[in-house]
């Protein structure tokens, strides 16, 4: 959950819900019960992206560990640990006792609580976590003598507007040194029917994600959302290459506020856009890494590619 001053979340979240086609940004999703939710999002069946990435990332990692040295890996947006412990777990004591393990994230309990059981599995390693927001003070992320590896999994990217993508990509490029290597991993355009099911799983788990935005809205402008009045839609868009997350008005209805000026009126039908999580293809990073001064040097997938984990080097 973003840590700034509620002032300024307000006026963002209200700035949405006031534009002409009403929107909430995502990254409010992650209250303590969205986080909850989210974790559980990724153990579904239908949520192919993170069983799909800790495979690929189980299947090179090893040879990574084995084969590099570094003085800082620099994970953005930590959640549990648990896909960069395939890296440390496949390190001599040796090797750890040079590095600084750096989780970077806009939350500290996100990166409190994870770090903790990492330290007691992995004692040689040095961690220094860094809240920050990854968009714009990677500059915060100490340097070391030995290369720096950057990761950035969960397809997290996709969560970017592509105006973000190349903000992110340019920002962090400028605090890469040469040699320093960038391990990403995106989910991939692939069969419409198969992307549709992952944001739209039979449990309900995803609409009950979706809904609680609406909870976390109502903690920050005091409002009274009614998370019952909404349906979950989850849909892929071909033009955008994204499923788009909404909430849909199930009856008109008005929202108050002690932020609001007037109410806010709701039609049945409206929509309310929460989320788009892009796809990606192979070329696209071509553009994109160049800019940053990265080069492509090595595609890891599973056998459908689904999932792609990309490894740039810094020029
Ligand atoms: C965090 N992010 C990469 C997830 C995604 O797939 O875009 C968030 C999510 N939304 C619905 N399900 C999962």
């Amino acid at each position: 959950m973003p840590e700034k001053g509620t002032e300024e979340i307000r006026q963002e979240i209200t700035g949405g819900l006031l534009a002409p086609s009403m929107h909430i940004p995502s990254k409010y999703f992650y209250n303590r019960e969205g986080s909850r939710l989210f974790k559980e999002i990724t153990g579904l069946e239908e949520y192919y992206l993170s069983r799909t990435e800790k495979a690929i990332l189980a299947d090179n990692l090893p040879v990574l560990a084995r084969s590099s040295r570094f003085g800082c890996v620099a994970e953005l947006g930590n959640g549990d640990c648990s896909k960069i412990s395939l890296l440390f777990g496949s390190m001599t004591a040796e090797k750890l006792e040079d590095i600084n393990y750096v989780p970077v994230d806009i939350s500290v309990s996100a990166i409190d609580g994870s770090v903790k059981v990492l330290q007691e599995r992995f004692r040689e390693l040095r961690i220094e976590g860094v809240v920050a927001d990854f968009m714009t003070q990677l500059q915060l992320i100490p340097v070391s003598d030995h290369p720096a590896l950057f990761c950035f999994f969960g397809s997290t990217l996709g969560n970017f507007e592509p105006f973000q993508r190349r903000e992110f990509f340019h920002n962090l490029g400028a605090s890469m040194q040469k040699g320093d290597m960038l391990l990403l991993g995106v989910d991939m355009v692939k069969d419409v029917g198969i992307t549709e099911n992952a944001y739209n799983d039979r449990q309900g788990v995803t609409a009950a994600f979706n809904k609680n935005i609406l909870n976390s809205v109502n903690y920050f402008l005091h409002s009274d959302f009614d998370t019952k009045k909404f349906r979950h839609l989850a849909f892929y868009s071909e033009k955008f290459e994204r499923i788009e997350m909404h909430l849909k008005a199930l009856q008109d209805m008005e929202i108050t506020s002690p932020f609001f000026d007037t109410p806010v009126f709701i039609k049945k039908g409206e929509t309310i856009h929460t989320e788009n999580s892009y796809k990606f293809r192979k070329e696209e990073f071509s553009d994109l890494s160049g800019d940053a001064g990265l080069a492509l040097d090595e595609t890891w997938s599973d056998r459908n590619s689904w999932f792609s984990v990309f490894r740039f080097r810094k020029k």
